[in-house]
């Protein structure tokens, strides 16, 4: 296993998620759609690669980003060309024939906001044409086809073409999913770095979605974490006690593989140099591991291309507060909301979304909210907020 910071991670280097692999296979196996729950950087994309990688029988997965799509249009494009494509085509040989065939029999001519052209002349809509792309998929077996950043695709077409697409988008997934015929033959699995559930309340379309099995993806429970550092030291032969390998999770506490395989990284650098590690290499390295920029400032700009001048202003504000201090309380959210004209329904949707999207946590008391992660509020602190 290789100590792999911020790429998907397959194969060897994928550090066995078993809990989370069960409750997806249940749900694909009960018939439902999913729809993989987890903040930025958890380990979903890395999961949906699990399932590319090693299917149950019968089961024929396909993976497709659809970030980059800002139209109704351009994302089934993407979903056109990903299923009709050699690389897709071809694994399917000896799994799908039949659907192999068809789909490389099928030309598609144009994939417009008229619908799809089929090379015979047909211009269908978008579900009507994808339910006639999968038509000849063999009956025992059944699509997964997983679709990444679902959730910012929603935000692209509401930013760069409009709400009702973006509407008419969810709603036709759900009909495809309603429909039973096409659901014997198909299973969705939507994910993504930001919350669908707060992207589609925001256009009032939670109905849209709330057929969905929603699978959440949590951090690593410490007895799993402290394998996969001991794992992680093994293979990069770095000597360490149990009492440093329980500091170095004490400090890094909410316990996502990619937090773990960064500060392991920055260990690894301080160690080739200084082979000897204690709690104050593990501080050093921490320290060293917030100078990745790139690493964390998505969860700032996220923030400022999510939001609303205000709503931005607000989150900013209560985010360097816990920062500063750790917490902060109602009566503080409260406060902030007024100094930045949100009434409390805005204010209370924003703080929502800050707990959805996993910034912050009020689980020990409904009143007090904390950064989950203390390495992303020492990162907020020491570049954002100060
Ligand atoms: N199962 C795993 N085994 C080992 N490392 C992992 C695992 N899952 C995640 N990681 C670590 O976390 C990083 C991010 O993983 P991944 O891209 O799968 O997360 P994500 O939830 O899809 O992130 P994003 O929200 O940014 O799309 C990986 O580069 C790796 O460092
Ligand atoms: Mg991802």
């Amino acid at each position: 296993m290789k100590n792999v910071v911020g790429q998907v991670v397959r194969k060897a280097d994928f550090w066995q998620r078993k809990f989370e692999l069960e409750d997806m296979w249940d749900a694909i196996n009960s018939g439902s759609h999913l729809l993989l729950c987890a903040p930025r950087r958890v380990g979903k994309t890395s999961l949906m690669h699990k399932i590319l990688d090693e299917p149950q029988d019968n089961y024929i997965p396909i993976y497709i980003d659809t970030e980059s799509a800002d139209s109704q249009a351009e994302f089934w494009k993407k979903i056109f060309n990903a299923l009709t494509e050699e690389k897709f085509t071809s694994s399917l040989k000896n799994k799908a024939q039949l659907f192999a065939d068809w789909l490389k029999g099928i030309k598609i001519t144009s994939i417009s906001i008229e619908g799809v052209e089929f090379g015979d002349g047909d211009v269908l809509d978008y579900k009507v044409a994808f339910k006639r792309l999968i038509k000849d998929l063999e009956q025992d077996k059944k699509l997964i086809i997983m679709i990444d950043e679902f959730a910012q695709t929603i935000e692209n077409i509401i930013q760069y073409q409009d709400v009702q697409n973006a509407l008419s988008l969810l709603k036709a997934h759900r009909e495809l999913r309603q429909d039973t015929e096409f659901s014997q033959k198909v299973t969705f699995v939507y994910a993504g770095s930001i919350g669908l559930e707060s992207v589609v309340a925001k256009i009032g379309a939670s109905k849209h979605i709330n057929d969905l099995n929603s699978i959440k993806v949590s951090p690593l429970i410490r007895a799993e974490a402290q394998q996969f550092v001991e794992s992680l030291f093994a293979n990069l032969s770095i000597t360490s006690t149990a009492e440093v390998t329980n500091y170095l999770l004490d400090q890094i506490d909410w316990l996502i593989p990619f937090y773990i395989q960064l500060i392991v990284q920055e260990i690894k650098k301080l160690y080739r140099r200084a082979p000897n590690l204690d709690n104050s290499v593990v501080d050093q390295a921490i320290n060293n591991a917030l100078d990745n920029r790139n690493h964390f400032e998505s969860w700032q700009s996220k923030l400022k291309t999510g939001l609303e001048k205000d709503e931005y202003l607000f989150a900013k504000e209560v985010l360097n507060k816990i920062s500063n201090d750790t917490f902060i309380n109602s009566l503080d959210i409260n406060n902030m909301a007024s100094k930045h004209k949100l009434d409390e329904n805005n204010a209370r949707e924003n703080i929502q979304s800050l707990v959805y999207d996993g910034y912050i946590n009020n689980n020990d008391d409904s009143k007090i909210y904390k950064f989950n992660s203390p390495i992303l509020r020492m990162w907020w602190n020491k570049n954002v907020a100060n």
